[in-house]
């Protein structure tokens, strides 16, 4: 295939929180595969948090970017021609397709998407990373057990919103934490927590305490900050506390904290959670996700922006809580699996 291409480039490196202006559209040749290779169109771009810490240089795998340089990310794509044994043309992967609209890629780390399992988009959230995020986390790290209290902060978000209900479906009672009443309601209806506390809220603390009795047995943190500070103070004595991410504190260079009087008087355990140190519980969990997916146990809410150009407003509004759900960029919305 021959032609142009749009691909989003670094404009400058951000600084703190990154905005549009931080980004730039750019028409380049379409690449050409070569032997042992194939050439992929995106349908689906994933926006995640680790993004900003790819381009800074701060996540496994990834050198700092540079102003010039392609954005880093994972998509759906598919396979428009193969000089690949292993990749056929049609076939639908979950890949490192960056932003753009057409990859050349060797297969590294591709996984083919079966849609007749579950839509295509769920394989970038609830059926993907995110989603094994959160069954690594409840399940192999914290191993919550039915009749516990479980916390969960981010509890709308594409990890927390399937660690809530992992939990929830093994029995324990849950309630999110998340930054809005629109939030709270999906954390609650939606994914049927127990309850959920807008810590946007003055008196959040108490209400927090009051849905918690003051007893929380693992709590699955994704922010970090002021959230973990409160929520560490409502342990149960030996209360397990998972380390999944701290998004509040990506872009304000503050120095992170742990509240270590906490940890001591609650006999509290803290375990640092790295989604790619899990990958080997990928198949079990896609397993039992789908099923429970394909039967309405475990919902999941997709916050979409169409087009690629739309990709660097969208990423702002993920880097700034305002997303509802998983964030997905459309990139091929005539795609009938987009
Ligand atoms: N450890 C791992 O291997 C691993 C793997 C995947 C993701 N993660 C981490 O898991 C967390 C959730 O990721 P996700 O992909 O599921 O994202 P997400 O939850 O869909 O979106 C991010 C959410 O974080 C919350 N948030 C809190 N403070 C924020 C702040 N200062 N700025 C922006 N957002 C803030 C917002 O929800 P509220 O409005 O409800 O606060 C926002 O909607 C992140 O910390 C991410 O880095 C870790």
């Amino acid at each position: 295939m021959t032609g142009t291409q749009t691909r989003i480039v670094l404009a400058r490196l951000p600084q703190g929180v990154p905005v549009v202006e931080d980004f730039t559209a750019e028409t380049v040749p379409i690449p050409q595969p070569g032997e042992g290779s194939f050439l992929a169109r995106t349908v689906l771009l994933s926006l995640d948090p680790y993004v900003r810490s790819a381009i800074a240089g701060r996540h496994p795998g990834h050198a700092a970017s540079s102003p010039g340089d392609l954005v880093p990310g994972r998509g759906v794509a598919r396979v428009i021609e193969s000089r690949h044994a292993g990749f056929a043309e049609g076939e639908l992967l979950v890949v490192e397709t960056g932003w753009q609209e057409f990859l050349v890629s060797d297969g590294r780390n591709a996984r083919l998407v079966d849609v007749r399992m579950a839509p295509a988009s769920t394989a970038l959230g609830v059926l993907g990373m995110p989603g094994l995020t959160a069954w690594a986390g409840i399940t192999s790290l914290a191993a919550v057990r039915p009749g516990e209290t479980v916390v969960v902060s981010a509890a709308a978000g594409a990890v927390g919103s399937a660690a809530g209900q992992i939990a929830r479906i093994g029995g324990a009672r849950v309630v999110g934490i998340a930054g809005s009443r629109e939030k709270c309601a999906l954390a609650t209806g939606t994914c049927g927590l127990h309850a959920c506390v807008n810590y946007r809220q003055e008196g959040w603390q108490a209400e927090l305490r009051r849905a918690t009795d003051g007893s929380v047995h693992v709590y699955f943190d994704n922010v970090g900050g002021p959230i973990l500070d409160a929520v560490m103070d409502l342990l149960a004595p030996g209360g397990r506390v998972v380390l999944c991410g701290l998004i509040g504190q990506y872009n304000t260079g503050v120095p992170l904290t742990v509240p270590l009087a906490s940890i001591i008087k609650r006999r509290a355990r803290l375990m640092g959670l790295v989604v790619y140190d899990h990958e080997h519980l990928f198949p079990e969990y896609l397993a039992t996700a789908s099923a429970w997916v394909r039967d309405g146990r475990m919902r999941y809410v997709e916050d979409r922006a169409i087009g690629l150009e739309a990709a660097p407003a969208a990423f702002h509004r993920l880097m700034t809580g305002a997303n509802v759900g998983k964030s997905i960029v459309v990139v091929t919305p005539e795609d009938p699996d987009a």
